[in-house]
């Protein structure tokens, strides 16, 4: 894996790259779709990429390797043949949906035993264990093993935390060493910051990670209850320490204006189950706020979707029929709406980049900021 950055903002801290895989090029900054089990719920992998064009989307060790399970994939050759996807695959370690997923679950210094939320069947995650189950899904970009703090955390327990994410982190190392990619591309590994809300163990985290010169970091722990102003404070830390040469990615953020906040202090990668599951939830995110097409009020509204034509949806189907859909419970309502959502997603981070290049993102980002601040 490459990271090229082009260009630094000098109105902010905002950057636009180009990150280089064998599975193609994502232009930074960039959102990765969430395709926990194979799929991004409610599109298929067509729609993925010739009406969302997204260039990288994020699957999970936890689901994959409970459902299909390593060896399925393994037979098929690996997650971009068995689904189909030629483009690049960030994975997550599984050290995030343990706990948010499974109950049960009980940490200590070897790993997290936990109960699968699909048949209560227990299993014991380690450092090496989600490194040999990520090599066996081969996404491009795998993920550390750690521990995701909750919100609030007390200061003994996110210190402690840390500290343990650390030593996870040099199992992880240590053991990809010993195990080289299975399939015959590379895999980019990225070490996760943790520290809670705390800015002396945020700085002391990042600088552990920085250490340790990996293709790429990523910042845990965040968007998980805090109040905005702490996510960036701790986002606003992180980012001044780890290297500017490197991709950042903040992970599991957030909302269309999280991500420009976030994207202005200098993070480069996202992903969030938000656009999708919300989606389905019949919110719309848009450039001038957001729409829940289910409200009475969007009955006989025959105006477009969206007037911004960002995928073809947005013109096709009027406000009314979507509301229809969603009232009638069809399955097409999710599917447009899905689609709407994701390509708005898309093209935030794409006319951030453009902006960022154009050197103007500054002014273009408070005004998208007020106007998406909206219920409409
Ligand atoms: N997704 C969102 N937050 C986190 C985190 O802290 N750790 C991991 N592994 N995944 C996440």
């Amino acid at each position: 894996m490459k990271f090229d950055l082009k260009i630094t903002d000098t109105t902010s801290k905002a950057r636009a790259g180009t990150i280089t895989t064998d599975h193609g090029e994502i232009e930074t900054p960039i959102f990765m779709p969430v395709g926990t089990v194979a799929s991004v719920k409610g599109v298929h992998q067509q729609e993925l990429k010739k009406d969302i064009n997204a260039d990288i989307i994020l699957g999970n060790t936890y689901h994959l390797y409970l459902r299909p399970t390593t060896k399925i994939l393994e037979k098929a050759g690996g997650l971009h043949k068995f689904m189909k996807w030629d483009r690049p695959i960030l994975t997550d370690s599984g050290g995030y949906q343990v706990y948010s997923l499974s109950g049960n679950n009980k940490i200590n210094e070897k790993g997290v035993k936990f109960k699968s939320h699909i048949d209560g069947s227990m299993h014991f995650f380690t450092p090496e264990s989600s490194m040999d189950i990520q090599r066996s899904i081969g996404a491009d970009i795998i993920m550390a093993f750690d521990e995701c703090t909750p919100y609030p955390c007390e200061y003994n327990y996110a210190k402690n935390s840390m500290h343990m994410t650390h030593r996870w982190l040099k199992r992880c190392i240590n053991h990809l060493e010993k195990t080289p990619e299975i399939y015959d591309f590379k895999q980019a590994f990225f070490p996760i910051v943790q520290g809670s809300t705390y800015k002396d163990l945020r700085k002391q985290s990042a600088e552990f990670i920085a250490s340790m010169g990996a293709e790429g970091n990523a910042i845990g722990g965040l968007s998980v209850g805090e109040p905005a102003e702490e996510l960036y404070e701790m986002t606003d830390i992180v980012c001044s320490v780890l290297p500017e040469d490197k991709p950042r990615y903040l992970m599991g953020v957030g909302t269309p204006i999280n991500i420009l906040e976030n994207i202005a202090l200098g993070v480069d990668m996202f992903d969030c189950v938000m656009p999708t599951r919300n989606a389905r939830n019949g919110m719309l995110f848009t450039a001038h706020g957001s729409i829940n097409i289910k409200n009475k009020k969007w009955e006989d509204d025959f105006s477009p979707i969206d007037e911004m034509n960002i995928t073809f949806v947005d013109t096709e189907y009027s406000k009314a029929y979507l509301r229809h859909l969603f009232v009638a419970k069809e399955y097409l309502a999710k599917q447009i709406a899905t689609i709407h959502n994701l390509g708005f997603y898309m093209w935030l981070v794409r006319e951030a980049r453009k902006h960022i290049l154009a050197g103007d993102f500054t002014i273009w980002k408070n005004m998208m900021v007020k106007q998406m601040d909206k219920r409409l």
